[in-house]
Order: C-alpha cells, then structure tokens, then sequence
C-alpha cells in the first residue's frame, strides 16, 4: 500500500480519482479506466472523504471522456506532435488514448504528485513525466518546440492565479508554432461559490482564476481563437441522477449557472 498526504490543490485529484475508478466499476462504465481502480486499492486513503456525491463518479468519466474526444481528434489530424497533459493529477490518459509513436507526451504536475504517479503507473514509451509547478518556465524550456502542441488541462487552470495562467498560455503560444489548449474552466461566478464546491472544500483547497467567455480567453494573446465552448451541464447520460439532469434542465433557463463550468478549446 502506498501512503498518500496530499494537501489543498494537490489533494483534489483525489475525487477525480475517485471517480474514474468507480465508474470502471459499473457495468456500463463511460470510460473503462481499470487503472485508476487499481490505482485506488493500492492507496492507503479513505476515499469516502473526499467529496463525492452521488452521480459526480459519471460526470467525472463523462467530463474525462470529452476532454479524451478533443485529444484524439487533435491526435488524428497531426500523428506528429506534442502532448502537454497539465496538473495530470493521476490521470491515465495516455493509457486511455494510446497515442501513436511519433507523439510526445509529457505529463505535467507537482514533483510529489509525480513521485507518486511513478509508484502507481507504468511506465510508457514516448511518454515522460515532469514534476514541476505548471508556472515554473524551466520545465517548457527544455521541451523542443518545432512541432504543434495540444495542451489539455482538465481541472488545472482554477487553481493557479490569474496573471500565472495568462503567461502560461503566452508562454505557450511562444515556444510552438501552432496547436490546441482544451481544458475545463470555471466561471468568475464559479470562483466566487467555491464554499458549495464539496471536492474543493475537502481538499482544503482554494480556486483562483475564473473567465466568463471565448472573447475574454481570446484577450489573452492576439494569437488564440476559441473554437468551441460547451457547457459541463451540457454533457448528458442516463446514468445520471435525476438530481443532475433537473440541474441541468435549470441551466439551460439561467446562463449564468449554465456558464459555472465551461470547457474550452482554443486555437493558435
Ligand atoms: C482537480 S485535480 C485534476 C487532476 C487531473 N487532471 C484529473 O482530472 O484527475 C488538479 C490537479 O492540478 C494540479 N495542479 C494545481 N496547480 C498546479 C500547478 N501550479 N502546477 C502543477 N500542477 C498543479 C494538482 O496537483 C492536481 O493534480
């Protein structure tokens, strides 16, 4: 068994977690992530404190599965390119995508997150591990930068400040000739409810960086063009609850709540 004590936005790939692996459970699982169930037994945690409400394990694998759906297209259309996966958390995802060989992966997260990534998951060719805070500049420095770049960050950008995400992007933008940013991001108004966010408030963590729209993301460099934008609330399932799907009816009425979480997928 491994130890784990992780804290604040560290210990919020905890649920995430969580919720893949319980859902590779269900006999109609979304996204048939048996790593992260093995992942989960071979931690010493009690994973009943983390948060999770009923019906959250399928909107996590749903959410997952989108952000996947955006990757391997982005794969398909360029089979010679990077893959930056940011605050991959213990996110199998190159598991799950299998890219081809003249992908270049790298996982991105915090050195103790990735310590106990390396204890938990194999290793993988054309895949490396970086253990860095995402706004440090040395890690992008030592990445070539000659071949286009999809960058997905699924539940990282709340997490960091304002002016630390907007010169990640930039930083970005510079060191590519061209690619993709999909991520998920919360509202201005979803920073500001983060006391009736369950996940966050278990962590102990705190959200930063909230954006409203496509034009406010656009603001951040000439460069970038949203391409898509959709709504979590969006994403639909008969497994979930009823509680979720009446939510979700609600939404549709109220742009604001509508707009609480958002996934984006820009250009450059
Ligand atoms: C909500 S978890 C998501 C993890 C993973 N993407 C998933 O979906 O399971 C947020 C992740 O972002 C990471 N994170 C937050 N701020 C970071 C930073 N400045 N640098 C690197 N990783 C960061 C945390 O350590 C954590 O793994």
């Amino acid at each position: 068994m491994t130890k784990i004590n992780l804290k604040g936005e560290k210990a919020t790939l905890l649920p995430t977690l969580y919720g893949r692996a319980l859902d590779s459970q269900s006999p109609d699982s979304i996204l048939h992530d048996t790593m992260a169930y093995e992942a989960v037994q071979q931690l010493e945690f009690d994973f009943s404190l983390v948060g999770l409400r009923r019906g959250d394990d399928t909107s996590i694998a749903l959410r997952a599965q989108h952000l996947d759906d955006w990757v391997r297209e982005f794969l398909a259309a360029h089979p010679e390119s990077v893959v930056l996966h940011l605050g991959c958390g213990l996110d199998t995802r190159a598991f799950r995508i299998d890219p081809g060989p003249s992908v270049q992966w790298f996982d991105v997260d915090y050195p103790e997150v990735i310590d106990l990534r390396r204890q938990l998951f194999p290793d993988r060719q054309g895949c490396e591990a970086i253990g860095s805070s995402v706004t440090d500049p040395m890690w992008l420095a030592e990445i070539k930068g000659d071949l286009p770049v999809l960058v997905v960050a699924e539940g990282l950008f709340m997490y960091l400040k304002e002016d630390e995400g907007k010169e990640l992007v930039r930083r970005i933008l510079d060191h590519f000739p061209s690619g993709q940013l999909v991520f998920d991001g919360l509202s201005r108004r979803g920073v500001q409810l983060q006391k009736l966010n369950k996940a966050v408030q278990a962590a102990k963590a705190k959200v930063y960086w909230g954006f409203d729209s496509c034009a406010e993301l656009e603001a951040i460099d000439s460069r970038l063009r949203c391409v898509a934008s959709m709504s979590a609330f969006e994403l639909h399932n008969d497994k979930l609850p009823t509680s979720f799907r009446l939510t979700a009816k609600v939404s549709k009425v109220f742009t604001g709540m509508k707009n609480l979480a958002v996934f984006y997928r820009m250009e450059f």
